[in-house]
């Protein structure tokens, strides 16, 4: 494959969307083929999955449900839109990916983390990013911007759940330094635009 697949992480209110459009418009800059995405979503089955997942109705969804929901949607979007865009040569820029699930459903759940592998493995279709950037931000801070407007079905998991995901995504950081990058998301909007272009200079 040609094209260069990169995800943006971070625990909810880290500033994800807005920079996933700054980037965009910053890669686009450089005449590249930009494909942004986001997680869960991105094709009609994904979103479908994406309501089901999020809607505070279904508070009692058992959490191997909702690992196999989040693996349903990434692998639809991963055969009909990813794998295409990469084949291409395009820039494949997704908001979340399999160590959102990593994050989530074994840092924050607390599903055995072997079988999320396994599980993010079969979700993936085996394409996995070649940088991922973990927004970094107090988890309090995040937390209270994420839920400002009313809080989705994760969400609604807490403050507690969402230091549980952050610590997630920085064991990942450190046990794969060179994929995986932690970039500070505190300050104005420009200067984590900017600390995020430095972590990819070298795919690009
Ligand atoms: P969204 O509103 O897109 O949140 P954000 O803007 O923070 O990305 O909702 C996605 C939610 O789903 C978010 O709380 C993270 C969660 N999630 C998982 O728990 N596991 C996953 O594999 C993915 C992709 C997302």
């Amino acid at each position: 494959m040609r094209g260069v697949f990169i995800t943006l992480e971070g625990a909810d209110g880290c500033g994800k969307s807005t920079q996933a459009a700054l980037l965009a418009d910053a890669l686009g800059a450089r005449g590249r083929e930009v494909v942004r995405l986001r997680e869960p979503g991105g094709t009609q089955i994904s979103e479908k999955i994406r309501a089901l997942l999020l809607d505070p109705a279904n508070a009692d969804m058992a959490p191997e449900c909702e690992l196999l929901l989040y693996e349903a949607s990434r692998a639809q979007l991963t055969r009909q839109v990813i794998e295409p865009a990469l084949a291409r040569g395009a820039v494949v820029l997704c908001d979340r990916y399999y160590d959102s699930t990593y994050a989530y459903q074994a840092g924050g759940r607390g599903l055995d983390e072997a079988l999320v592998r396994r599980a993010n493995l079969l979700g993936s279709c085996g394409v996995a990013p070649a940088r991922t950037l973990v927004l970094d931000l107090d988890p309090a801070l995040g937390y209270a911007r994420a839920t400002s407007g009313g809080a989705d079905r994760m969400e609604a998991e807490g403050l507690a759940f969402q230091e549980r995901v952050r610590a997630a995504y920085l064991r990942l950081a450190a046990a794969e330094p060179d994929r995986v990058r932690v970039v500070d998301a505190s300050g104005e909007k420009n200067e984590v635009t900017a600390r995020l272009l430095v972590e990819l200079e070298d795919l690009l």
